[in-house]
């Protein structure tokens, strides 16, 4: 039985110096945290039998999983050898003009499927693509509408993965057409459990009250409680444990933003 889910996904060997937040993004969808219903229906779905997916729409707040799953799913369907040829992604650094939209996602979705290089795992890779639209909260309603008929005319070999922090922000005729899935703050102990883990591969010396005071000033947004432990790690001297004091300053300091 040939299952997805244990294909592998490394990519390219990435430089040693990346953010913690790319360092330890998880690549393989079973490694996403706390997200299980998504998580649970994506690994029946790369099951041997089930490779199919149909439209997405990842929704809810920031630094929760949604471009982190996505992207993984992506790598387990396709693997490293397919991934660029068969995965579109766009997001708010891109123009969002009705017609950037239409045309990248038409030039993309008509050319057509290639055959796969000669055997990578013994299986035959998924007959589709992925248009992944990250931030599509930022299309233009115009646009969406457009996006609608888009969908509609490749739907037959090209799969959408919406992702937006608000869905009332997705037409409603754009939303019905995928499957939705919110995904939810993290709850502190699994937001404890990551720092922990990234604490320990990087031989950072802190306690659990800490961590879980840097947790709870997070409100469930993961990405900012990594931000904040690397920031934390690169404030305290070397091989120092981390204190009050650092866990104060990067408590206060970290802007939303980050
Ligand atoms: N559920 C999770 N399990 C493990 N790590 C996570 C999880 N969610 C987020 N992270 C960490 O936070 C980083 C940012 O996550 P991601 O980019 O998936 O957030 P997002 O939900 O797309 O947020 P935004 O709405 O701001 O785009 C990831 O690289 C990863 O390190
Ligand atoms: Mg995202």
């Amino acid at each position: 039985l040939v299952s997805l889910i244990d294909f592998p996904v490394q990519m390219d060997s990435k430089p040693q110096n990346l953010p913690w937040v790319e360092k330890y993004r998880p690549k393989r969808v079973q490694d996403v945290a706390h997200q299980h219903q998504v998580v649970n229906t994506l690994l029946y779905a790369l099951e041997d039998g089930h490779a199919d997916v149909p439209h997405l729409l990842f929704y809810g707040p920031p630094g929760t999983g949604k471009t982190t799953t996505a992207l993984a799913l992506c790598r387990q369907l396709f693997g490293p050898a397919l991934f660029r040829t068969r995965v579109l992604e766009l997001n708010a650094s891109d123009e969002r003009g009705i017609r950037v939209v239409r045309e990248r996602v038409k030039t993309f979705a008509q050319t057509t499927i290639s055959a796969p290089p000669p055997n990578e795992s013994g299986r035959k890779p998924p007959p589709f693509k992925v248009v992944i639209l990250d931030e599509a909260d930022a299309i233009t309603g115009d646009a969406q509408t457009a996006l609608r008929r888009t969908m509609e005319t490749f739907s037959k070999h090209t799969r959408f993965i919406l992702i937006c922090n608000y869905i009332s922000r997705i037409i409603g005729p754009l939303a019905s057409r995928c499957a939705k899935f919110r995904f939810q703050p993290l709850p502190r102990d699994a937001m404890k459990d990551q720092l922990r883990m990234i604490s320990e591969k990087e031989n950072i010396d802190i306690s659990d009250a800490h961590l879980l005071t840097l947790v709870d000033s997070c409100d469930g947004d993961m990405r900012k409680a990594i931000t904040s432990l690397q920031s934390a790690h690169r404030m305290a001297k070397a091989g120092d444990r981390i204190d009050d004091a650092l866990i104060a300053t990067v408590t206060c300091t970290v802007p939303e933003s980050v």
